[in-house]
């Protein structure tokens, strides 16, 4: 009796162990999402290209419009992705999150999350380089992929993101910086790159 009861125990103090690795491996497997084909990838670039240029045609515009309007104090609320009833539909009907980010950001809700900040930071190398930016598209989690494409520094944004008293006037920017005071998203010149479009879709 005592004989047999003796590979018994020693076997499940064996497996114990064994099966929490297995059991880990597991769990760390679910989390990764399954790569891309070329076709997904060719969808979700095309998407997303069409997402960024209708949402930079509608903001750029809106902005310039109510400058004119009513000068740069009154326009700075426009440029923000939430002011654009456009955006939101295009967003629910795309079933994505369109919005935009950057290494400097005037207001703190649109800091780069982690997978943002490291293509923000391969953009930032490759402009330094003179090297031609180019969209990027990734799945992020098992349900999610995500498409990026860089933001350039236009002649219009110098008004709110240039260079104080230079390019931006001194007035305006007081005005901007009542409403954010924590701001870092100025200094730029035309043709820098102020940051990325950040599209995260529902994988199909
Ligand atoms: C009239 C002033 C004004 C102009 C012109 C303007 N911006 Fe902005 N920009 C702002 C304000 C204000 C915010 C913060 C919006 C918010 O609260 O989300 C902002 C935010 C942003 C952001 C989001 C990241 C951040 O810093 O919070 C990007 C990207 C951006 N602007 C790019 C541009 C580009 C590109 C242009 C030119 C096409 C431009 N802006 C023109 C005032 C302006």
């Amino acid at each position: 009796m005592i004989i047999a009861s003796r590979p018994n125990t020693f076997n499940m103090t064996r497996l114990i162990p064994f099966l929490s690795i297995v059991l880990l491996l597991a769990g760390g497997c679910v989390q990764q999402p399954a790569a891309l084909t070329d076709a997904e990838k060719q969808q979700y670039v095309e998407k997303g290209k069409g997402l960024a240029q209708a949402s930079f045609a509608a903001l750029s515009g809106r902005l310039a419009e109510a400058i004119e309007q009513g000068g740069v104090p009154y326009a700075a609320p426009f440029c923000s992705v939430t002011a654009l009833p456009l955006l939101d539909s295009l967003s629910k009907a795309n079933n994505a999150v369109i919005r935009r980010t950057s290494l400097k950001v005037r207001n703190s809700a649109n800091q780069p999350a982690p997978w943002e900040k490291e293509i923000l930071l391969q953009y930032e190398a490759q402009s330094q380089k003179g090297e031609a930016l180019k969209p990027v598209v990734k799945a992020i989690n098992l349900n999610e992929v995500a498409f990026a494409a860089p933001i350039s520094v236009l002649p219009l944004c110098v008004k709110c993101h240039g260079k104080v008293g230079e390019t931006m006037d001194a007035a305006d920017y007081e005005a901007i910086k009542k409403t954010y005071p924590a701001d870092q998203a100025f200094g730029y010149a035309e043709g820098d790159l102020r940051g990325m479009w950040s599209i995260v879709f529902k994988r199909e």
